[in-house]
């Protein structure tokens, strides 16, 4: 290889890293999307608002385990971790190893799991930690675009996954996940988030 060429391979990797520490947590989330659409389901990772609304239900004194399905680049495992009890664990499943790695890098936290996998799993996955239920699941997996019957699974398996009392927090841009909650979960309270790209809807799903 000529020198120029060598030049031009390392000027392009740097400004490939400055490009990226720039974007941050976004330019991963990005990457995720290009490489993985109808996985991914979104360009932009959640607003703090729909975070902040999601949350709002949970009673973080009666939790012990909170999973997350699809954590992306983690724009709520912050928010999670600040409220969760010292004790609690945040188990987080994605089917993306970058966003695994990601996560594993950024969230140092002790309370903080991270696994690749798919949510589908959720019930071997928990019971691999030592766990027999979960008291909450949130979910931004895109329902309406998942592959075959693999919506439905997932809402099966999460709420035999979900202890009495515990809930399924489910946000998507699209109302349709809500009919795959409807077979398991006995009250379904609904909101919807307009200040947020794109607007979203907001399931919980409460286990009696
Ligand atoms: C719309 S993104 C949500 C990102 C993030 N939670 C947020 O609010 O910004 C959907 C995520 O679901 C993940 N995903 C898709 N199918 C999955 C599955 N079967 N199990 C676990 N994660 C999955 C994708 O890799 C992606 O990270």
């Amino acid at each position: 290889m000529s020198d120029n060429i060598i030049a031009l391979t390392s000027l392009f990797d740097r400004v490939k890293h400055k490009v990226q520490r720039f974007f941050g947590p976004w330019g991963v989330f990005f990457k995720g999307f290009l490489k993985h659409p109808v996985m991914v389901g979104s360009i932009i990772p959640s607003s703090s608002r729909t975070v902040q609304k999601m949350l709002g239900p949970v009673k973080w004194d009666e939790c012990k385990l909170f999973v997350e399905y699809g954590p992306g680049v983690g724009t709520f495992c912050q928010p999670v971790l600040d409220k969760m009890r010292k004790d609690a664990t945040l188990l987080v499943i994605d089917t993306n190893p970058d966003f695994i790695e990601f996560l594993r890098k950024h969230f140092r936290d002790s309370r903080f799991i991270a696994v690749h996998g798919s949510a589908a799993d959720v019930n071997e996955i928990i019971r691999e930690f030592g766990f027999d239920h979960a008291d909450y699941v949130l979910s931004g997996l895109p329902f309406s675009t998942l592959p075959g019957d693999l919506g439905p699974k997932i809402a099966s398996e999460t709420a035999k996954a979900i202890r009495t009392g515990g809930a399924f927090l489910v946000y998507q841009f699209r109302a349709r996940a809500r009919d795959f909650m409807e077979p398991h979960f006995h009250r379904i309270d609904n909101g919807f988030e307009p200040w947020t790209i794109l607007p979203c809807h907001l399931f919980w799903g409460w286990k009696s």
